[in-house]
């Protein structure tokens, strides 16, 4: 058992990521688990480089250790396989000094009791540091290369014969840091200018700025009061193309935490806006969200997929309807997702969407727009799931304002984490026939 109070942030980093790495257990989400782990400055911050860089590149690591073992390590010893994996993706991956690094690690197998590992850990981190990534990667296959479940891998192949490595490749690096100027306060480059230094526009969404480096929401001028958001700028992109009457009635239907919601209420404030949300205690953020902004919405917790069980019988003007998915678009954000999903999530998951297009769009007035949208760069969930709807649904359009160097889908916008800076996303916007 690993001692529960420590500072040393990379005891603290095997801690998590034994939470967090499928082993005994499916394995908890890293966000979640970081929220345990409230340490600060730079020791934080190397905690948190180790837990998002192990779940980035876990695949190759696993890959180059193994080769190394005599005998594989016990399940039991998952902790100390952590650590060795956290050495090497300090070594492969951080400018910090090999020897430091080296040293480091024999010594946090003691404070794990487990003396037994620091020579192992020791002669493990020792060799790596004569070589590099690509040396020790030589020869490995694609998908242990580029750090993917073997059923993802050739999902995006199959999906996306040219594209693929380049989209895995994007997921090995940190995303951009990247904000929404609320208009209802300031214009976009009066927020430049108060951010200073390192701040540019985004071309995609007319309020969306790239900071680099990024920095912590206290230090960003107006936060608490809502001046800015986190999002990513594809993320900004649903609620800015959605399309009501400034006094119209918006249903946003999968809405936790509520980051387009505090959105769609910047660009609808006199709107009749009601969030829906399935999961209560999800329900609550969208409530400190929208506080921040001082912004107001009717909080409904319900089913997407089931409106009779919620819905007044008042038909929405505009719906958003940011789906539940893979998550497969923000793997940059979320590493650890790529090994807590399954292949046979994805089916039902399209289930689940199929369900929800078909349930919400007898709500829309109409002449009303409903966009469809994911973090998602698994062709099922998108442009396939919204052709098989425009079948089953001739009252709806597909009209999506999609840009010309955008890559050709059946329907919708694919945007991709290798073009533009912003996450991989998919939306597609429709429109019901008069
Ligand atoms: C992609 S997230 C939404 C993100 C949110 N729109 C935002 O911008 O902050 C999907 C949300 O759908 C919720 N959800 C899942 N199944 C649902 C259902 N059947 N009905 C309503 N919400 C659901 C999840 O709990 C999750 O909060």
């Amino acid at each position: 058992m690993i001692p529960l109070t420590t500072p040393d942030p990379r005891l603290s980093a095997v801690r998590a990521l034994d939470r967090v790495i499928p082993g005994k257990g499916d394995g908890q989400s890293l966000r979640e688990v970081l929220r345990d782990f409230p340490l600060q400055g730079s020791d934080g911050g190397l905690m948190r480089d180790i837990c998002f860089g192990v779940c980035r590149h876990l695949r190759p690591l696993n890959h180059w250790l193994n080769q190394q073992l005599a005998k594989p390590l016990k399940p039991s010893a998952q902790p100390v396989r952590l650590a060795l994996l956290a050495g090497l993706y300090e070594l492969w991956f951080s400018d910090r000094p090999a020897h430091a690094i080296v040293n480091a690690y024999p010594q946090l197998c003691r404070k794990m009791k487990a003396p037994w590992a620091a020579g192992l850990s020791n002669a493990v981190l020792r060799k790596a540091s004569k070589l590099t990534i690509e040396e020790a990667l030589e020869g490995a296959p694609a998908n242990i290369q580029l750090s993917l479940p073997d059923w993802l891998h050739k999902c995006w192949v199959q999906d996306w014969p040219d594209q693929a490595e380049a989209i895995a490749q994007a997921n090995l690096y940190s995303p951009p840091f990247t904000l929404r100027v609320n208009r209802q306060q300031q214009q976009r480059p009066d927020a430049i200018a108060t951010l200073g230094e390192g701040v540019r526009p985004g071309e995609l969404s007319p309020w969306s700025l790239y900071v680099s480096p990024a920095r912590p929401v206290s230090q960003l001028p107006g936060f608490d009061q809502g001046a800015l958001s986190v999002q990513d700028e594809a993320a900004q992109l649903p609620a800015e193309l959605l399309q009501a009457p400034p006094r119209g009635r918006i249903l946003d239907a999968c809405a936790a935490p509520g980051g387009k919601t505090g959105q769609l209420w910047e660009k609808f404030p006199h709107a009749d806006l009601v969030a829906l949300e399935l999961d209560p205690r999800r329900l609550t953020r969208v409530e400190e969200n929208l506080a921040r902004l001082g912004a107001t919405a009717t909080l409904l917790q319900g089913d997407a997929s089931q409106p009779d069980q919620w819905w007044d019988g008042t038909p929405f003007d505009a719906i958003l309807l940011d789906a539940p998915c893979s998550a497969t678009g923000i793997l940059r954000r979320q590493p650890d997702a790529k090994w807590h999903r399954k292949a046979s999530d994805i089916p039902a998951l399209v289930d689940l969407q199929a369900r929800m297009l078909d349930a919400l769009w007898p709500l829309l007035q109409p002449g009303g727009m409903l966009v469809y949208a994911t973090c998602s760069v698994l062709r099922d969930e998108n442009d396939r799931q919204i052709s098989a709807f425009l079948q089953r649904q001739p009252q709806a359009r597909d009209v999506t304002p999609r840009p010309e160097q955008a890559t050709m889908v059946d329907a919708g916008w694919q945007l991709f984490p290798q073009q533009d800076g912003s996450d991989g996303f998919y939306l597609a916007c429709l429109r019901k026939n008069l």
